[in-house]
């Protein structure tokens, strides 16, 4: 996204959740108040109404308000080389293991772990109350990733729901609710609130 490379935005009818957001002031149009948000750190999206910019952004900038937004344009631009492709909800859920496989057999990868403020908002605009990541825990209690077992930092799991981790033999992970935490679960398992969030890699 930096360095002249091609920032992606998707437009979003109907947010499923709650997203934090803040009014910008003195934007002119559409394409100015996009620029505010690929500039701005923690800005996932953005909602353009006749002359009013707001940005969907991580939860944890000052000011920021909770609400319901419809047609946000999502920042699609993830990490710094892949873009983010949602599937429709699929209807009564799904499991980490046929999600991971959904992105797989359609030339994707599970979404990686998201690390930044930036890449946190966009998720945080989804059609999902949850989404699986790539990112297990490894039988030693480390976190690595699902599809090429590369080390996670637990420093970047930077919050749990209630409740969560409940450990054991829970080796998948998701991250889910309004607030976009984490929770661990069995790979078989069938959530119904969840959706399938996969990446594709950006042409340089
Ligand atoms: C993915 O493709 C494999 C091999 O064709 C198939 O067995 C599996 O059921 C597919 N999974 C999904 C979720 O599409
Ligand atoms: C745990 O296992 C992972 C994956 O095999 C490995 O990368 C990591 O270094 C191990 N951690 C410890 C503390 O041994």
């Amino acid at each position: 996204m930096s360095g002249g490379g091609l920032v992606v935005f998707g437009l979003v009818v109907k947010a499923l959740l709650e997203v934090w957001s803040v009014q910008e002031a003195g934007v002119a149009s559409q394409v100015a108040c996009a620029a505010r948000c690929s500039q701005h750190d923690a800005c996932g999206g953005f909602q353009w109404n006749t002359d009013a910019c707001r940005l969907v952004v991580d939860a944890s900038v000052p000011g920021a308000v909770k609400g319901m937004l419809t047609n946000v344009f999502r920042l699609n631009s993830y990490k710094t080389n892949y873009i983010l492709y949602e599937f429709p909800l699929p209807p009564g859920g799904i499991s980490p293991t046929v999600a991971f496989e959904t992105c797989r057999n359609n030339s994707m990868d599970l979404v990686p772990n998201p690390v930044t403020p930036k890449d946190r908002a966009s998720l945080s605009i989804r059609l999902s109350g949850g989404f699986y990541i790539d990112m297990i825990r490894a039988s030693n209690g480390s976190y690595v990733t699902w599809s090429s077992g590369v080390l996670v930092p637990d420093t970047d799991i930077y919050g749990w729901l209630p409740g969560e981790p409940e450990g054991g033999d829970q080796q998948c992970m998701a991250i889910g609710g309004y607030l976009s935490l984490y929770l661990d679960c069995l790979c078989s398992y069938k959530d119904t609130n969840a959706g399938v969030i996969c990446v594709y890699s950006a042409l340089h």
